[in-house]
């Protein structure tokens, strides 16, 4: 079994399944139920640490049918297309190799548009920093007026790439490494589930030399130790 396999038969699918990252987590729970999620929210932080996934399960939390809501059900369509990676209202979008302004364009056409079946069209632009200058201007208008029923949630390892203007009409969450322990406890897990052997040595090992990402980890674990019993 490849590691993308197991990264993603594992990836998070609730908030209280987030390895820590409870700041954030937490923080985003309360919005929910207050009915105050900001319209643009940027994730920031290490690569691996759960970016992309806390933005899928906020994309989940809003358009749930029976959201909004901090526990989506994860059975509804919604619910199961944002799961499947193939959702209506849902897009996912590479900054890397959409940077242009002519995309930001074509983008913000799209946006003004109701979604097809759920509350909200809501775009996850991984890799925000690779924008190019007027692709961040062209979105500029759009974060200033957004229209109602678009939420912008955007991923980055480098914010300090973003742009001032773009940063101040985010609310920013910054995610951070996760310690040792947390990872352990997870492999642990997942160990069980697959009905393999863990040694803890190698997770030890793979820590020190991969301290970025429990992605990496989830890799070296499984090339370093997975034995099955
Ligand atoms: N906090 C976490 N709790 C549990 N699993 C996690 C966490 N963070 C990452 N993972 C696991 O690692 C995989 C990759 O995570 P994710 O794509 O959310 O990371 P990212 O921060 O977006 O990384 P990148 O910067 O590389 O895009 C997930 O499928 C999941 O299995
Ligand atoms: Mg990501
Ligand atoms: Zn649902």
């Amino acid at each position: 079994m490849s590691y993308l396999v197991l990264a993603r038969k594992y990836r998070p699918q609730t908030f209280e399944e987030v390895v820590e990252q409870k700041q954030v987590t937490l923080t985003l729970t309360n919005a929910i139920k207050a009915g105050r999620v900001a319209h643009a929210i940027l994730f920031s932080g290490p690569r691996g640490t759960g970016k992309t996934t806390i933005a899928r399960i906020l994309a989940k939390a809003m358009n749930c049918e029976k959201g909004p809501t901090p526990r989506p059900c994860n059975v509804c369509r919604s619910c199961m297309e944002i799961t499947a990676g193939a959702a209506t209202d849902v897009f996912e979008i590479d900054g890397a190799s959409n940077n242009s302004v002519d995309q930001v364009r074509e983008l913000r056409e799209n946006a003004r548009f109701m979604p097809a079946h759920s509350p909200y069209k809501i775009y996850i632009i991984d890799e925000v920093h690779m924008l190019s200058k007027s692709a961040f201007n062209a979105l500029l208008k759009t974060l200033e007026e957004p229209p109602p029923h678009v939420m912008f949630f955007f991923a980055t390892t480098e914010p300090h790439k973003v742009p001032v203007t773009i940063l101040s009409r985010c609310q920013r969450h910054d995610l951070s490494y996760i310690s040792i322990d947390p990872i352990v406890g997870h492999l642990e897990m997942i160990c069980g589930k697959e009905g393999v052997k863990m040694e803890r040595f190698h997770t030890t090992w793979c820590y020190r030399h991969w301290v970025c990402s429990i992605m990496i980890r989830f890799s070296s674990f499984q090339i370093q130790s997975w034995t099955v019993t």
